[in-house]
């Protein structure tokens, strides 16, 4: 069975319903692991049309839902809940009604694609049963806080609901893509995230008397300018790294030189040799420059995330799904990003794809891009995604 003939129909009777259900999480965004509220309205709408799921997950408010295949067998199709701690500037009429939190990333949008998607595949499934199993996750915390990392380790691509899943999909609507357009990459699509800590202590003093401290001010400068080089000198040109030092904490007065400072920030590669390469040359420039200026460093690194790697084989199952879907450009996505996502962490376990789909209306240039405070998903792109996801899961193969 692949999709039948009706499934634009059937798509488009969702879609009133789902713009609203968009609007109302985008008026309610919750952080990472605090999805409460989403979580309770997904579980609501997967009640509402009979599919089986289980809450809870993942630290509390992940979900997975299953609707039973003719195989034993199961395609996982996944979305993200969370939203971003940004206060919103997009003045819309659903505009966040939570004080500095908002719906940067549109994973509000994902969450209505996937519901839509539940929607759907359940009145297929009524008619006839998909090929596979299809287990869909409703995946909390994607920014930073290890949403992914804790679905796994809760057994959702081990079978917790329905039969172990054989290969994953996900999305993220992409500013940079027109409406209409799908995305795709063999291989890394998306870079690598470490986030580091780095603190340098050295001896305080009076500023007057800077010849009694250990400055950790100079050193920390000294540092961050050393830090660049990692990109310019140490890495091949042809390579894509990123060091960025993003906050730094140091000094209390005008008049004192701080013992000690922190400054942090973030590491992204495309994997492999690149990103130990990275680490190394990191540990060491930080190391042996504090250490030239009478100083210690200690680095920690945070839990980050692998890059997201597309399997070949379930990337050109997307490609299969774009050319059927009428109107869509099937764009070949030439240079990864180097943005992150925890979607990678799927794509260690099982063939996985993470594509995009186009949010830039077609009669503009552009359009705030993600995790600025004025985007906002396209509505328009919701039947994009969810025809896509359908037809994934619906492939017989
Ligand atoms: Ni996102």
């Amino acid at each position: 069975m692949t999709a039948p003939a009706n499934l634009s129909q059937l798509i488009a009777r969702e879609i009133p319903s789902l713009i609203e259900l968009r609007h109302d999480l985008h008026a309610h965004p919750e952080v990472g692991l605090c999805e409460k509220r989403t979580s309770a309205l997904v579980m609501r709408e997967l009640a509402a049309c009979g599919i089986e799921h289980e809450g809870a997950l993942a630290g509390g408010t992940g979900v997975i839902a299953h609707i039973s295949g003719r195989n034993p067998d199961a395609v996982a199709l996944r979305c993200d809940i969370d939203a971003l701690p940004i206060s919103e500037e997009t003045g819309l009429p659903y505009t966040s009604r939570v004080q500095g939190v908002m719906h940067a990333c549109g994973h509000d949008g994902h969450t209505a694609i996937m519901i839509g998607t539940a929607r759907v595949l359940a009145a297929i499934a009524r008619e006839s049963l998909p090929p596979r199993g299809v287990t869909m996750l409703f995946q909390p915390a994607e920014e930073s806080l290890g949403g992914a990392s804790r679905m796994i380790d809760d057994g959702c691509l081990a079978g917790r609901l329905g039969p172990p899943v054989s290969e994953i999909f996900g999305l993220h609507g992409w500013p940079w893509l027109p409406l209409g357009a799908i995305g795709v990459r063999n291989g890394p699509l998306l870079a690598a995230g470490e986030f580091f800590t780095v603190t340098i202590k050295g001896r305080g003093s009076h500023a007057g008397w800077p010849h009694l401290s250990h400055d950790v001010i100079v050193a920390m400068a000294a540092t961050i300018t050393s830090l660049q080089t990692i990109v310019s000198r140490s890495t091949d040109p042809c390579d894509s790294v990123v060091v960025s030092v993003c906050r730094i904490r140091a000094g209390d007065a005008l008049n004192v030189l701080p013992k000690d400072l922190v400054f942090e920030g973030t590491i992204r590669t495309l994997g492999g040799q690149a990103r130990t390469r990275t680490m190394d040359r990191f540990r060491e420039v930080i190391d042996l420059v504090a250490r030239a200026h009478e100083c210690t460093a200690t680095i920690s690194f945070d839990v980050g995330c692998p890059a997201t790697v597309n399997d070949a084989a379930a990337t050109d199952a997307v490609r299969r799904a774009a050319a059927q879907m009428g109107p869509t450009t099937l764009v070949e996505v030439v240079e990864p990003s180097m943005g992150g996502e925890d979607f990678a962490w799927y794509g260690q376990q099982v063939p996985a794809s993470f594509f995009l789909i186009g949010l830039r209306p077609r009669d503009e240039s552009s359009m705030p891009g993600l995790h600025h405070p004025a985007f906002d998903f396209n509505d328009d792109a919701i039947a994009v995604g969810v025809e896509a996801m359908c037809r994934l899961a619906l492939e017989d193969r």
